[in-house]
């Protein structure tokens, strides 16, 4: 009874007889009704009209790397390219944490290739074994370009990973790869300035 006369009372309050279109009393219009353009409203400052400006050409954005200036097909460029990024453990880590979201689907978190996608069947392209013989000494470039432009039936990745990402997923699969017989491990190393004295100090002190 007492929830049939609330129910009743909702609906009549809802009731809108007259359509009751003044929004009444607006505590604070300048943050109520914006002043600013709004992103994708129309913008008479600009010829084109947007009020989403594109990049000021040749800038690059703060937190951003500059371009990598590698093109597409220059297989020769692949396998000597490279960064001077350094990575520490945790960016290391933080490699691998987005390999397992973008890559180990197919290429597995073991990084053997049998990602549950392609265990499944429904992927009919085997996806590199990176424990193999034909990708554990693979140059860091050319794995770069896997990642920017794709190969055969793997897509880019371009649009996911920023550089900085492409490379920390690069360095996370070559330390597996040197705990699983490939070259020693020192792509993108942190060379902390202080462990250099430290061991310059070592060895003058052996002397
Ligand atoms: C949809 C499945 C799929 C996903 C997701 C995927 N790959 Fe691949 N990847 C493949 C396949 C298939 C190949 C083998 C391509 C060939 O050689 O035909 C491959 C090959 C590669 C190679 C070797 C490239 C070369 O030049 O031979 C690298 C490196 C690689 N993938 C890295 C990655 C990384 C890093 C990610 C995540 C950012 C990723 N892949 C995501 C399917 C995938």
């Amino acid at each position: 009874m007492v929830a049939g006369l609330a129910l009743t009372a909702g609906l009549v309050s809802c009731d809108s007889g007259n359509m009751r279109r003044d929004p009444g009393h607006v505590y604070a219009p300048d943050m109520t009704y914006s002043r600013a353009y709004d992103a994708y409203t129309a913008n008479p400052n600009f010829e084109d009209g947007l009020t989403s400006r594109p990049p000021v050409s040749g800038t690059v954005a703060r937190g951003h790397q500059l371009p990598d200036h590698l093109v597409e097909g220059d297989t020769s460029a692949y396998k000597s390219f490279t960064t001077s990024l350094r990575f520490s453990e945790d960016e290391i880590k933080e490699g691998g944490r987005l390999f397992n979201i973008y890559c180990g689907i197919c290429h597995g978190t073991g990084l053997d290739g049998q990602g549950p996608l392609f265990n499944s069947g429904k992927f009919a392209s085997m996806p590199a074994n990176f424990k193999d013989a034909k990708y554990l000494h693979m140059p860091v470039g050319q794995m770069y370009a896997g990642i920017k432009y794709g190969k055969n039936m793997m897509g880019s990745y371009a649009s996911q990973l920023d550089i900085k990402q492409r490379w920390m997923v690069i360095a996370y699969i070559k330390k597996f790869q040197s705990e699983n017989g490939g070259d020693a491990f020192t792509f993108g190393m942190d060379t902390h300035p202080a462990k250099e004295v430290a061991a310059v100090e070592e060895k003058s002190g052996e002397m």
